[in-house]
């Protein structure tokens, strides 16, 4: 009897999948062959690849090919993965309205920190946060910024003389693991500008704050548990109280951020930084405003800094990866910096300059296609009545059901031959819109584009500017992604030879 009833249960839960992973099939909808029980995440599950090569996988797939979309399931979840840029256009962009939200979501009442950033918020809170952040990110706001990242620089300068100098007294070069080297620069500047800290990283690596943002992406299997949960079965995290940061971070930040206000507010200094506008908020907003719920700050702030260093600090390292194995991109990018610098002052180049150096550009924007940091993209229908999709389906009509999540593969579509783009001036206007996504697109894409970017330029340039980069033994012949990371990231870390060749 008991072995009948076990095959009788075997027998139904087969039939259940069978029936469950159809679903897309049964709507006239392409789809990837499902793995019984776990669907299309398989791999990523079983830790054999992260979430970027996952998706770039399923947009590869053989059942994906020449469709503006294609059904995928991740576990149990039915998704639409884009393909189609002029319908990727219309979600992120078009139709934001009914889109207008990320799948993912963390636990809104235990998670306090983790549920009120931009980034996890839902529609009414993002409303009115983003129109408190955006002017802070605006053109005129990030030219302001550059005084501090040139500040920055120059310790990093004076961090790799040091590094030089520990190599030996006649040594004229030295190898390093470039992300921690880049991480390093990157937490200062997000510390300095989010919470108004000189978190002092590239003077006393091992200082707390950095001490702090590697705990923050250590990958527990607690924390991948929570992520998990918070991206996939987000309806699952109120029952698993998800937490997006561990208590020793959130702890840390709150004493950090209570501490900065309260000196700030005594001092009436001004720095032009986040904290400035805190202050601000918290004397002028009405008591019903968002700004006065628990945590709001620290909030933002801890979610700005971890947006902030991992995104920047890859594309530093991956573009010097890239420079070490193509010399002559190298040769030809620190000759247009040396150039730059004969017009400049004592070896500094001031922001139109940087900003405007064409080659420079290209080079980060090139990387920012092959390595894009957010390598994935997801919104989540929030139409009552659904969404048309019609007039993109190639069998039945189709309306997808409200709460369906759509992903976006910005590693696919970046790696994509059949929209391969080059970023030479005069090929950048022949570009497919939609098909180069790295900061995402439309009213959630990413806030702190132009701060990211100029970062990235100012940590290159300070470090071109003294070195050549060359591989080295420890360095990975074909690039291969973290598995356990979520920003993209060398597995086993990327490490280089720094040649000292002052330009
Ligand atoms: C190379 C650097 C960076 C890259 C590649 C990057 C990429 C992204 C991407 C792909 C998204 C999601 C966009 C979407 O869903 O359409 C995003 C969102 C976001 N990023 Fe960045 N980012 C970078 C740097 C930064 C910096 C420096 C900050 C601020 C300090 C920042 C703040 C944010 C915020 C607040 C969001 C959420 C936006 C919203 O939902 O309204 N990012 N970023």
């Amino acid at each position: 009897m008991f072995i009948f009833g076990l095959l009788l249960l075997l027998l139904l839960a087969w039939i259940w999948q069978r029936w469950h992973f159809g679903y897309w099939q049964r709507l006239g909808v392409p789809q990837t062959p499902a793995t019984p029980f776990v669907g299309n995440v398989w791999r990523l599950l079983r830790g054999c690849c992260c979430f970027g090569d996952q998706f770039r996988e399923l947009y590869e797939s053989a059942a994906a090919k020449g469709e503006a979309y294609v059904g995928i399931h991740v576990l149990h979840n039915h998704a639409l993965l884009l393909r189609e840029p002029a319908l990727i256009k219309r979600i992120l962009i078009e139709d934001f309205a009914q889109f207008s939200s990320r799948f993912e979501t963390t636990d809104a009442i235990g998670d306090t920190m983790g549920s009120q950033n931009l980034f996890f918020s839902k529609y009414e809170m993002w409303r009115e946060t983003h129109k408190i952040f955006a002017p802070f990110f605006a053109a005129g706001k990030v030219r302001h910024m550059f005084g501090l990242l040139q500040q920055i620089g120059r310790q990093l300068e004076q961090h790799m003389a040091r590094q030089l100098a520990a190599s030996g007294s006649s040594a004229t070069a030295f190898e390093l693991e470039v992300k921690q080297l880049s991480a390093l620069f990157s937490t200062d500047i997000i510390a300095s500008l989010a919470f108004g800290l000189e978190a002092n990283c590239l003077q006393q690596p091992d200082a707390e704050f950095r001490r702090m943002c590697i705990e923050v992406n250590e990958p527990r299997p607690k924390r991948l548990l929570h992520l998990f949960t918070m991206f996939f079965f987000p309806r699952c995290s109120r029952q698993l109280r998800t937490h997006l940061y561990s208590e020793e971070y959130e702890r840390f930040m709150r004493k950090s951020m209570n501490w900065v206000m309260e000196q700030r507010a005594a001092s009436g200094e001004q720095r032009h930084d986040l904290i400035d506008i805190f202050l601000q908020l918290q004397r002028n907003q009405p008591p019903e405003s968002v700004v006065h719920r628990r945590d709001f700050y620290v909030a933002q702030a801890a979610f700005l800094l971890l947006a902030g260093f991992d995104t920047s600090s890859s594309t530093i390292t991956f573009a010097l990866y890239e420079l070490a194995r193509q010399p002559a991109i190298q040769q030809r990018l620190r000759q247009e910096l040396a150039a730059a610098l004969l017009g400049g002052v004592s070896g500094e180049l001031d922001y139109d300059t940087l900003s405007g150096l064409p080659y420079l550009r290209q080079v980060v924007d090139e990387v920012l296609r092959l390595y894009p940091p957010t390598a994935f993209l997801d919104r989540c229908c929030n139409a009552k009545a659904g969404y048309d999709l019609s007039a993109w389906s190639r069998g039945k009509p189709l309306r997808l059901p409200p709460g369906t999540p759509v992903y976006i593969s910005v590693l696919g579509l970046h790696r994509d031959e059949q929209v391969r783009k080059r970023f030479a001036p005069e090929q950048r206007a022949q570009h497919q819109p939609m098909t180069y996504l790295p900061f995402g697109a439309g009213p959630r894409g990413c806030l702190g584009t132009l701060l990211g970017l100029l970062e990235i330029k100012v940590g290159l340039f300070y470090i071109l500017k003294n070195y050549r980069v060359e591989s080295c033994p420890r360095t990975l012949p074909e690039m291969k992604f973290d598995a356990k990371s979520f920003v993209l990231t060398a597995a086993g870390g990327t490490y280089l030879r720094f040649i000292h060749e002052p330009l």
